[in-house]
């Protein structure tokens, strides 16, 4: 593919302080953008200065959503040179999201050459200090100007980045999350497992709940039964009962994390009793009533690996491991962390260099 790049003749400066950077805050030099036009397929790949873009008011993806996202990001290892993770999972997964929205597929190949194309002209923006890197958001909308409800004719593709901290404000140290029983994010057979911008849409009225309260994120629970967990706003969630990981099955309605396959994979090597399944709410209070709730953190992108200190459903609160990160959950954090930051070795092939 080929992608013109036109250079900004207007360069920012960089974040002086890097340990402020906060998340999704700053954005760097340049993005990428492409066209997609029903008949010709996407086309015109450049580099141009970040910045606004023309969009009619009847733009079809301000009516009705039709949109779709992905979150990864660019590290920098001690010598100074940038790796990313997993990469391609990410452009995979952000297919099959345009498969369940009708948005025409990318050729996975060419998205990765615009990722390292796109941060090779910004690379003097991905920070230099632990914890921090550039977050990376490709997206696809619609930009059809028309009111009646049907799929796009027309669409962009684009890519910005963000220097960005922790996820959290806390950082590494615990989270605390409500358990939503009102509201509902996703169901089976709806889109729970693409990332569009619709499924945080409707999570924004439970997470407005639990601010209230003190959580500073949502637990969800299943649409139909409502007693079988799912996964957090913006990470999957697992438990350590009794020595044994435990995390929901992908069943449609929640997100197949990158981050989550990823600690999946690195606790069987160790050796670890896995299991993906139906996990009740009750379950998790029965094992935390019994003494054998050991650990609970979320996992994501942009979360990293995050240990849940409360958790509060209805009036029950449980504490978790005294509030304090647990020894799986500080294994799994410090495992990827030190790959993806180039601190140690990687023996699984995730790593892809610049
Ligand atoms: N679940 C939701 C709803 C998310 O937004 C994310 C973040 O991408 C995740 C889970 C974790 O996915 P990943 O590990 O691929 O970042
Ligand atoms: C990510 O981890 O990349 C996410 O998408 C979280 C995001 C919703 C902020």
């Amino acid at each position: 593919m080929d992608i013109r790049i036109e250079r900004t003749k207007t360069p920012k400066a960089k974040p002086a302080d890097e340990t402020k950077l906060g998340f999704g805050h700053i954005f760097t030099d340049h993005m990428f953008m492409m066209d997609y036009d029903e008949g010709q397929g996407w086309h015109d790949a450049r580099i141009v200065p970040y910045g606004p873009i023309e969009l009619m008011p009847s733009a079809m993806v301000l009516h009705y959503g039709q949109e779709i996202f992905e979150g990864l990001k660019a590290y920098r290892t001690p010598d100074g040179s940038i790796q990313f993770f997993r990469p391609e999972e990410n452009f995979k997964r952000m297919n099959v999201s345009a498969e369940r929205l009708v948005i025409p597929k990318i050729n996975e190949q060419d998205a990765l050459q615009a990722l390292h194309a796109l941060v090779e002209v910004d690379k003097d923006w991905v920070p230099h200090i632990d914890g921090a890197s550039l977050y990376i958001r490709p997206f696809i909308f619609t930009t059809d100007p028309f009111l009646g409800v049907r799929p796009g004719e027309h669409y962009y593709f684009m890519i910005i980045m963000s220097p960005s901290g922790a996820y959290y404000s806390t950082g590494i140290n615990p989270v605390d999350i409500y358990v939503e029983t009102n509201y509902v994010r996703a169901v089976r057979g709806g889109m729970g497992f693409t990332k569009t911008g619709g499924n945080y849409a409707a999570s924004l009225a439970g997470q407005d709940e639990a601010h209230k309260q003190n959580y500073s994120q949502v637990l969800w629970l299943d649409g139909v039964e409502r007693k079988y967990i799912e996964e957090v706003g913006a990470m999957n969630i697992m438990f350590v009962i009794d020595g044994e990981v435990v995390t929901p099955s992908l069943q449609g309605s929640i997100l197949s994390g990158i981050t989550r396959k990823s600690a999946l994979e690195l606790c069987r090597k160790w050796g670890m009793k896995v299991s993906e399944r139906r996990i009740t709410i009750q379950e998790v209070a029965d094992a935390y009533d019994a003494g054998k709730l050991d650990e609970v953190f979320g996992t994501g992108t942009a979360a990293v690996v995050s240990p849940v200190g409360h958790l509060k459903w209805g009036d029950k609160i449980m504490e978790i491991g005294g509030g304090k990160i647990g020894p799986v959950t500080q294994r799994l954090y410090d495992t990827m962390t030190g790959m993806q930051y180039g601190k140690i070795p990687d023996d699984m092939g995730w790593i892809e260099k610049l």
